[in-house]
């Protein structure tokens, strides 16, 4: 240990329990162990020594110290809220009717492009503090609630912004091929021309987002014209993840796939087939518990089949105004073991490193392990399973970033 006598850490917790999330298998629990930090990076994991120096020393009195959480899919940037469409919902209406009537997401557009940089962020802020206050870490922000330039900008600024403002990491997306705006009715091809054209070459030139996300689905756009978006983005450098068959089988999950995508979402309807090609590109299935509930799906995701062809699970809640206005991402945790018989193993995992790999980040966050960003939370419970184990409650004490 004479290489930390000479240099003390920046900082060095110690008395604590860890989940590393770093093997496959298990929590890669180190009771009684100490986290050495150093320019933002974990430099030391292991038992505490007594010639230890750290300029800040943390006890962490035997509790649990984690990842950070990440929130890997979210809309949490958007105008006004879709109460009334829930309570429409509930005296009979469905989600694809309300969208055919000009409900649903259009909606939500009508009103976000009508509130202010400022008011969206503000609106958003709220949103974000309440995830913030469940530990998570890295939250990635789609837009898409624009659908024209100017407005999908906008909201790619808010979420660049909130990034500046709140200790978390904002990794933002463009999701401009999320509805049909009103004023390209039965022109969803002129629309994609505008996405390809226009939004992509802006997002990729102002550096706003690093991926690109399409709704893949008959309320959405087809399997061309999502290829097409991905071509174009691939052109433009960035990378791609995918809305797919969340209400049918489109084949989406596939495509995306073959485009190296980072990860395929929501998936209730996903094939075997399309199982095979995202094992086989490295694509992530990101599951999405909040709006199989909202929406009150019976489709289960193919979990066992996922399982089977090793395609590594993540979690996210979705949040939007529409299908999942959740902003508990520990209640996500639970609902995937209680809805999709995920385990509380699997539960976070989907949480911390399969969702670093949802980001593409698996090589700086998502676990604890010498190297990696020091992201980390500390939690007042017994085990880790706790975590997906009770709901409604939040056992997290501090967040160390
Ligand atoms: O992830 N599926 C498409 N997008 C959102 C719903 C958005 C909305 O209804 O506003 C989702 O479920
Ligand atoms: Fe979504």
């Amino acid at each position: 240990m004479s290489q930390l006598e000479t240099k003390p850490f920046d900082q060095l917790i110690h008395n604590a329990n860890i989940a590393t999330m770093a093997g496959d298998s298990d929590y890669g629990i180190i009771e009684n162990a100490a986290i050495g930090i150093n320019d933002g990076k974990i430099s030391y994991l292991g038992s505490a020594q007594n010639n230890f120096k750290a300029q800040q020393i943390l006890d962490a009195e035997g509790q649990w110290l984690l990842p950070g959480l990440i929130d890997c899919h979210t809309h949490l940037i958007y105008g006004g809220n879709r109460a009334n469409e829930f309570e429409m919902r509930l005296n009979g209406a469905d989600y694809e009717e309300i969208a055919k009537a000009g409900g649903g997401i259009v909606s939500s557009v009508k009103a976000t492009r009508a509130a202010s940089e400022q008011e969206l962020f503000e609106s958003a802020a709220m949103r974000l503090e309440a995830l913030i206050a469940e530990g998570v870490t890295s939250i990635e922000i789609k837009s898409g609630y624009g659908l024209d330039l100017e407005t999908e900008l906008k909201m790619l600024r808010v979420a660049k912004k909130l990034g500046g403002h709140y200790p978390i990491r904002v990794v933002p997306t463009l999701l401009g091929a999320h509805a049909l705006p009103p004023e390209y009715k039965d022109n969803s091809d002129g629309y994609i021309d505008l996405v390809c054209n226009d939004m992509i070459p802006a997002v990729a030139q102002e550096k706003l987002a690093d991926c690109v996300d399409v709704f893949c689905e008959n309320i959405g756009f087809n399997y061309a014209q999502t290829e097409k978006v991905f071509q174009t983005a691939k052109a433009h450098g960035l990378k791609v993840k995918l809305h797919a068959e969340q209400l049918s089988d489109q084949n989406g999950a596939a495509l995306v796939a073959q485009y190296n995508g980072l990860s395929a979402d929501h998936l209730e309807y996903l094939s075997q087939d399309s199982i095979a090609q995202m094992a086989k590109a490295g694509t992530i299935a990101t599951l999405l518990p909040g709006a199989f509930y909202f929406l009150r799906e019976t489709k289960l995701p193919p979990i066992q089949a996922l399982r089977d062809a090793g395609v590594p699970i993540a979690i996210a809640t979705d949040h939007n105004p529409g299908t999942s206005p959740c902003l508990s991402i520990l209640l996500m945790m639970n609902m995937a073991c209680t809805l999709f018989k995920m385990t509380p193993l699997e539960a976070l995992q989907a949480t911390t490193i399969n969702a670093a790999k949802a980001l593409g980040l698996a090589n700086e966050i998502g676990s604890i392990e010498v190297g990696k960003k020091a992201e980390l939370t500390l939690w007042d419970i017994e085990h880790p399973n706790q975590l997906s184990y009770q709901f409604g409650s939040n056992p997290l004490t501090k967040i160390i970033r």
